[in-house]
């Protein structure tokens, strides 16, 4: 089947991109547009062009597995194909359904009318591949939709609604119906802009949109400075600013010219190359190899969560806030309406700041029911567990849902060390049993680590993959594990920033390196944020189960412990590892600092300097080794499911593609050599993981397993 398939409407020819899933602009496509562009422009039979893709989706652009690769000698770049298609005299109208993004929407730019369909996406989401929109994006928005929604949409890579594309002048004409309505549409526009007299209006010979740049040139530097923080460490946005500069500067050819030449420079680069895996690693996530694709999935109509803390309150709101009515659980009434409470102050708060309607809050709010009696979860198709972390009263409950839940409910527990089969083993159906461990706060957090029991059956496991989506999460399947991947991993890092401290860092320190690093805030600050009492009461559990002793052999809670004896619990307590004047900005404290100093001299440690680069490696390599561990013993699927994990639940940077990735951009021989160097200086702890070696001795990367 041809990748453009050529049909006639009359006098209209009708070109449909066919290349599944997603009609990407692949060369086969480029190749097809461009020989029927130049056959249809002789063609006497031919009054005009309508431009439409088959399947789903208009088109979500390039083809993105073909960065990096060379197509055959013949095959234009999109961008003068665009060029010859916007030069047409024909009428060249576009019938935009689905999605039009990136390419796709600048191949619609290039169009001389734009028809468009109900439930569509439009945008340039080009910014979160690492790059910008390279054929012609960056001069033909800003002169269709103004200098500054294109900065918006372009910087931000945001899709929008037809609603808004038509707003916003993007998009010429609403249809509401099927696609054959929407290429109705678009045929009739075609013969009526074919039947007129005037020359078709071409994107690149407009200059309205530009104007607001012409008689304010020092927009750029203001939306330079407004995107300062949320473009930290990164190349695209800036450059596609610098691109959107010249549409208003330039002509529009050389425009063209600098836009490719800005494109060049990023395509290949670190940033483009890890956000292009991070968009593969999401969708490569889904997959479980040992789980078919067609396995039937359990019907998840309505759920019930077991405890309204933290964690039990966001989780309701998360299946709320899919539509999904939820029935939750607490063992006292007072407990249960405070939780009620929270969820209801929650929602609005999100109301006060304008982000939801108070209709739709009243919605969500009765679609959540609170009971305090557990019988009433009896007919429901999921129960999730968020209760006090502790086996014995997880054990109890998961024995008595199994007395009370009807046969075939999914039953999952949140916990985020506990072992989940000996969970599973407290009811008759540990098939039937899995862990969600959602992140907190968990109606914001995107990751759920799904974690398989060695009973979960594969039905469970595909429904709560399923599942996580519908919620609007990120599903990543684990194996049991103290931690699972995530807070395992965190484990390495949070230790090591402790350990620096004693040697002679100071907390704000270690934090600028790691946020300058790109991660949303250094370890002490995420410390304070979650509240330094969780893990005292974990160590001081553990010195207790170890005869009152630390277990590790070099102990990291020292200077953590004097935090907390102090009361200085974070955020929640006005003071942590930092002080907090106006309740959320971290500030050094000297009380901090004096305690630092003499725990060092308890400790026998003289404090020395230590540079930026010594603490973004002994915070990350372990970080990384301890994911190596992971993959090894098979709790993770692949590195690429651990880079995700990293991004969602963490916050680690998308431009550096996650901690398995960024490691293979540093070189795994780098690593091994520096973990070897660590073992010896700081203890065997830090020994490098046989997976580690083995790939440095075969010349490997994580990407090659
Ligand atoms: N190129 C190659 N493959 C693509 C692709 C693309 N542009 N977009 C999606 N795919 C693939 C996915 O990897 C997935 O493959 P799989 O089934 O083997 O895993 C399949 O298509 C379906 O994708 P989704 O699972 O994401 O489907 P959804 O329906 O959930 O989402 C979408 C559809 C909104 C179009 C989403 O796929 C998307 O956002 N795609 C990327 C859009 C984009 O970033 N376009 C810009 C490309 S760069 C460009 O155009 C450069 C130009 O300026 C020169
Ligand atoms: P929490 O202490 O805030 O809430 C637990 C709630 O469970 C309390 O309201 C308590 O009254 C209720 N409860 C206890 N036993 C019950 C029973 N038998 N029946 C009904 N309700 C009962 O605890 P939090 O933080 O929400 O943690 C819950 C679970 O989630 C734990 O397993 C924890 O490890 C896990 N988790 C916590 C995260 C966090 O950041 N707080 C993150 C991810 C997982």
């Amino acid at each position: 089947m041809s990748a453009v398939i050529e049909e006639r409407r009359g006098r209209i020819a009708l070109l449909k991109l066919n290349n599944p899933p997603v009609n990407g602009l692949g060369w086969p496509v480029r190749e097809g547009l461009e020989a029927a562009i130049l056959r249809l422009a002789a063609d006497a039979e031919v009054d005009g062009i309508v431009v439409t893709g088959a399947g789903r989706m208009f088109c979500a652009g390039a083809d993105i597995r073909e960065f990096g690769t060379e197509p055959p000698a013949h095959v234009r770049r999109l961008t003068p194909i665009l060029d010859d298609l916007e030069g047409m005299e024909k009428p060249v109208v576009a019938a935009i359904h689905g999605v039009a993004a990136g390419g796709g929407l600048e191949l619609a730019l290039g169009c001389h009318y734009r028809v468009c369909g109900p439930k569509t996406k439009l945008g340039l989401p080009e910014v979160t591949l690492g790059i910008l929109p390279g054929a012609g994006g960056t001069q033909r928005m800003p002169r269709v939709a103004g200098v500054s929604k294109a900065l918006e949409l372009i910087v931000s890579g945001r899709l929008v609604s037809e609603k808004e594309a038509y707003e916003s002048g993007i998009v010429d004409e609403l249809v509401d119906g099927d696609v054959d309505t929407v290429i109705a549409a678009a045929v009739a526009a075609a013969e009526r802009l074919a039947k007129s007299d005037s020359a078709p209006r071409r994107s690149c010979d407009r200059t309205d949109g530009l104007q607001e740049a012409k008689d304010n040139p020092g927009l750029f530097d203001s939306f330079r400075k407004s995107m300062a923080k949320r473009a930290r460490g990164m190349n695209a946005p800036y450059a596609c600013v610098r691109c959107i500069e010249a549409a208003a500067t330039m002509e529009f050819a050389d425009g063209l010219k600098f836009e490719r030449k800005e494109f060049e420079q990023l395509v290949n680069a670190d940033e483009a190359r890890s956000m292009r895996h991070a968009f593969f690693a999401e969708r490569e996530v889904a997959k479980i190899p040992d789980v078919a694709k067609d396995t039937p999935t359990r019907p998840i109509q309505n759920a019930g969560v077991i405890g309204c803390g933290t964690m039990g309150g966001g989780i309701a709101m998360v299946f709320a806030n899919a539509g999904i009515p939820v029935t939750i659980v607490e063992s006292e009434q007072a407990a249960l309406d405070a939780g009620i409470e929270k969820i209801r102050k929650n929602y609005a708060a999100t109301v006060s700041k304008g982000r939801l309607g108070q209709a739709e809050m009243d919605k969500r709010m009765a679609l959540i029911t609170p009971t305090t009696d557990l019988v009433e979860l009896a007919a429901t198709d999921i129960v999730v567990e968020a209760v006090f972390e502790d086996m014995s009263v997880k054990k109890e409950l998961f024995a008595r849902l199994d007395r009370v839940c009807k046969p075939g409910v999914i039953m999952a527990t949140n916990t985020s060390t506990l072992d989940v089969d000996e969970i599973a083993a407290a009811t008759s159906r540990p098939e039937d049993v899995i862990g969600t461990h959602f992140f907190s706060p968990a109606n914001v957090m995107r990751l759920m680590e799904n974690v398989r029991g060695e009973k979960t059956s594969d039905d469970v496991i595909a429904t709560v993959m399923g599942l996580s989506k519908t919620l609007g999460k990120v599903g990543v399947l684990v194996g049991v594990c103290h931690g699972f991947v995530g807070n395992r991993m965190l484990h390495q890092y949070l230790r090591e920033a402790m350990f620096l401290v004693e040697e002679g860092a100071l907390p704000q320190d270690i934090d600028r390196v790691l946020y300058d690093f790109g991660m949303p805030m250094g370890p002490f600050a995420m410390c304070d944020l979650a509240g330094n009492d969780v893990g005292w009461r974990v160590r001081q559990e553990q010195i207790k189960a170890n005869g009152g002793k630390p277990t590790n052999i070099r102990y990291s809670g020292t200077i953590a412990d004097k935090i907390c004896d102090l009361g200085r619990f974070g955020q929640k307590t006005g003071k942590g590892w930092f002080k907090y004047a106006d309740g959320r900005t971290p500030e050094p404290d000297p009380e901090v600092e004096a305690i630092i100093v003499e725990t060092s001299a308890e400790l026998g440690l003289e404090r020395r300097d230590i540079s930026d680069d010594e603490i973004l490696e002994r915070c990350l390599y372990p970080l990384v080794n301890e994911g190596a561990k992971i993959l090894d013993e098979g709790i993770a699927l692949r590195a690429s499911d651990i880079d995700v994990v990293w991004m969602h639940g963490y916050g680690f940077p998308r431009f550096r593609g996650g901690p398995m990735f960024w490691a293979d951009t540093v070189g795994l021989k780098t690593i091994g050599e520096k973990m070897r160097q660590f073992e010896k200086e700081h203890g065997p702890w830090m020994a490098p993981s046989p997976l580690l070696l083995k790939l440095v001795d075969e010349g490997k990367g994580f990407a090659e397993l």
